[in-house]
């Protein structure tokens, strides 16, 4: 055995060691709603909902968003940042239903979606490819998931530099400025997934440095975050902080604080250092706490939107807050976890209504209405989302599992 593969091994028995030592304690909760009863219908009126939408999918597309307007479903190809989120919730639902076409749909998607391991254009690769072939490998274990994955962990990896610190979102013409979104964390569970499956902590370490550089200087002392910051490539100092699909350079983007309390709650999991809980309680804090959070606890598409309490309402930012939510409050102590329970349970129900859940055989397929991919773009506004859908049924997913039976 040489030194450095020794030394390698030690750090990874240390880091499984620590993890081990801190598993955490099954946790339920009392639900305060009718939700619970209605779950099985929730999950049956989604099923019904995916299999109308995978009827009308052309030939070698993924579903995008459908314009309620025009009546008109817009496709993508396998490249776009979102094509992992439909065999994502097909999986979902598959393990609720065990639906034998959700099952094979999935198989026929992901043939489509493989090619994008090797895409080294883009940081999205972890929802692209670990809400997709992470779910099929976590639900059905196969060597070619895994190695389908950990090309993939390769891929993202590369966008990684040792001078900034992070992981770079997206390319930018000037080659001196490195852009990165507060949307990244999202990307880093493919990278720790990645570690685990091959005992290789470079994936680890990536997602660790980049996860706390994120925390030191994508945050205003409210915690909530920016979305886009320049780096300078050379140097890693931070030139500007600004927004692309806020409304302004200073607001609060709804889901980029949706991500950020997301990948915080995520970095948690998979390192128990409590700098990261804190910093995940603390974003709950300013969501939760914000004086422009609705009743239903659904977010404007931004807390600083212009027009409120007339700006429209992001679905997909409520069901990213949810999700997150439903693992947050297992690792907070007693009365703070049950806090959280209960606000992402509000939320929850708020997105099962009819105010934002859809009637069967409308909304070209999708689960939820009334979302907000890009003000700014003027882009995918008040429409479905593939991201609202998936978070919503594993938000669902989350529930059923924490709830006193
Ligand atoms: N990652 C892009 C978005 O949240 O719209």
């Amino acid at each position: 055995m040489t030194y450095r593969f020794f030394i390698k091994s030690l750090s990874w028995c240390c880091v499984m060691m620590m993890l081990s030592c801190s598993v955490t304690r099954p946790v339920s909760f009392m639900a305060g709603t009718a939700l619970p009863s209605a779950l099985d219908q929730h999950f049956a009126d989604a099923t019904a909902q995916y299999k109308f939408m995978m009827k009308n999918l052309p030939e070698g597309r993924f579903p995008k968003t459908f314009d309620p307007k025009t009546g008109k479903q817009e496709t993508s190809n396998s490249a776009w940042w979102c094509s992992g989120f439909y065999p994502g919730t097909l999986l979902y639902l598959y393990e609720q239903t065990k639906d034998p076409v959700l099952y094979a749909e999935t198989e026929r998607i992901l043939k489509l979606l493989e090619k994008e391991k090797n895409n080294k254009s883009t940081h999205d690769l972890g929802f692209m490819m670990y809400c997709s072939f992470g779910n099929a490998n976590r639900i059905a274990p196969k060597p070619e998931y895994k190695d389908i994955l950990i090309t993939s962990a390769k891929s993202l990896a590369t966008r990684f530099n040792p001078k900034t610190g992070v992981i770079r979102s997206w390319d930018s013409k000037d080659p001196s400025q490195f852009l990165v979104i507060i949307d990244n964390m999202m990307n880093l569970e493919l990278l720790f997934w990645a570690s685990k499956a091959t005992g290789d902590l470079t994936y680890r370490n990536i997602a660790i440095t980049h996860a706390n550089n994120t925390l030191k200087n994508h945050f205003r002392p409210d915690y909530s975050s920016y979305h886009v910051l320049e780096y300078e490539t050379e140097t890693g100092k931070v030139n500007k902080k600004r927004t692309h699909q806020g409304y302004a350079d200073e607001s609060a983007w709804a889901r980029g604080q949706a991500w950020g309390l997301y990948g915080f709650v995520v970095m948690y999991r998979e390192t128990k250092d409590e700098k990261y809980l804190e910093q995940a309680k603390n974003i709950a804090g300013f969501i939760l706490n914000h004086p422009n959070l609705p009743s239903d606890k659904v977010p404007y598409w931004d807390f600083n939107a212009p027009n409120i309490p007339n700006a429209l309402r992001d679905a997909s930012a409520g069901s990213i807050i949810a999700s997150a939510l439903l693992e947050l409050c297992t690792y907070v102590k007693p009365e703070g976890g049950k806090e959280l329970f209960s606000s992402a349970e509000t939320m929850l129900a708020s997105l099962a209504s009819s105010n934002y859940k859809t009637a069967i055989g409308g909304n070209g397929g999708f689960i939820l209405m009334h979302g907000v991919g890009n003000m700014p773009a003027k882009t995918e506004i008040d429409t479905p989302l593939t991201y609202g859908d998936y978070y919503y049924v594993e938000a669902l997913v989350r529930y059923k599992s924490l709830i006193k039976k």
